[in-house]
């Protein structure tokens, strides 16, 4: 069970728990679609059934060990060829918070994994409805491990497996809103400059030599960036190669 929000603005002012579903994001979708919700709107579950990651993968939680919900916003203010921004301000939510919590460095990994050293503590999966020009909803699924203490894969992790610490979960859901809240409103009221500039800082694996595949070719390359399109800059032999979501994939051992 989850109570409203009592630190933050608008998120999380309106809060529809559900004890299980099939996937967040899908019935945040479903019920934005029958009423206009107001931005912020959390849709929350203590279990999914079918939750969804990126690429079509699932996404696997023990239920009520961690955080599985769906937020509601409403980045009207947005051009839909800067939709890459939503991803980092929401990324960046997620790592601020997760580092809160630990001293071990917390990174994004493109486009949005957050990463306690090598190992994955969250994922966001984020879907957008566009109509004509613009936004209307984008439904941001988050998915971050709190209090599991064990994964069947070795590269996921948990804020409990940290820092061996336990949380509360209506806590850490509070706190962490409050991250991710203020990122939304840097961006909406300040622009993209400081958001690119600390995505950047976050990157993992920035400026390191590392190796990557693309189309089953390996390749030795650092990373210098993402480009205004969300693209992941990688150089090779000082040529700069673009790759969207899914186009490449990195080894996440450093070359030293
Ligand atoms: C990924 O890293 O692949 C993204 C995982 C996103 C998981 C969250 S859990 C809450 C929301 N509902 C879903 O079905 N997926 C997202």
């Amino acid at each position: 069970m989850y109570k409203i929000l009592a630190n933050t603005l608008f998120i999380g002012k309106k809060l529809v728990f559900v004890p299980e579903c099939h996937s967040t994001n899908s019935v945040a979708l479903e019920l934005s679609q029958k009423q206009d919700l107001p931005e912020g709107t959390i849709l929350i579950t203590n279990h999914q059934s079918r939750g969804r990651g990126q690429q079509g993968n699932a996404w696997i939680s023990e239920a009520g060990k961690n955080l599985t919900f769906s937020i509601v916003l409403k980045p009207t203010f947005l051009a839909i060829k800067d939709q890459f921004l939503l991803n980092m301000v929401v990324s960046l939510g997620v790592r601020d918070f997760v580092q809160s919590k630990l001293s071990a460095p917390v990174g994004v990994k493109w486009p949005n994994d957050v990463l306690v050293e090598e190992r994955k503590i969250g994922g966001i999966l984020i879907e957008n409805q566009i109509q004509g020009a613009g936004f209307t909803n984008s439904i941001i699924g988050i998915g971050l491990n709190i209090n599991q203490s064990g994964f069947h894969l070795n590269s996921a992790v948990s804020l409990m497996m940290a820092s061996d610490l336990n949380y509360e979960l209506q806590a850490t859901l509070e706190e962490l809103c409050g991250h991710l809240e203020k990122w939304y409103l840097t961006l909406k009221q300040n622009g993209s400059d400081r958001v690119r500039e600390y995505y950047l800082k976050s990157l993992f694996g920035l400026k390191e030599s590392r190796t990557f595949r693309s189309n089953d070719r390996e390749f030795v390359g650092v990373i210098e960036g993402v480009d205004d399109h969300g693209r992941l800059m990688i150089k090779e032999n000082e040529k700069i190669h673009y790759f969207n979501n899914k186009e490449v994939k990195f080894n996440l051992e450093p070359l030293i």
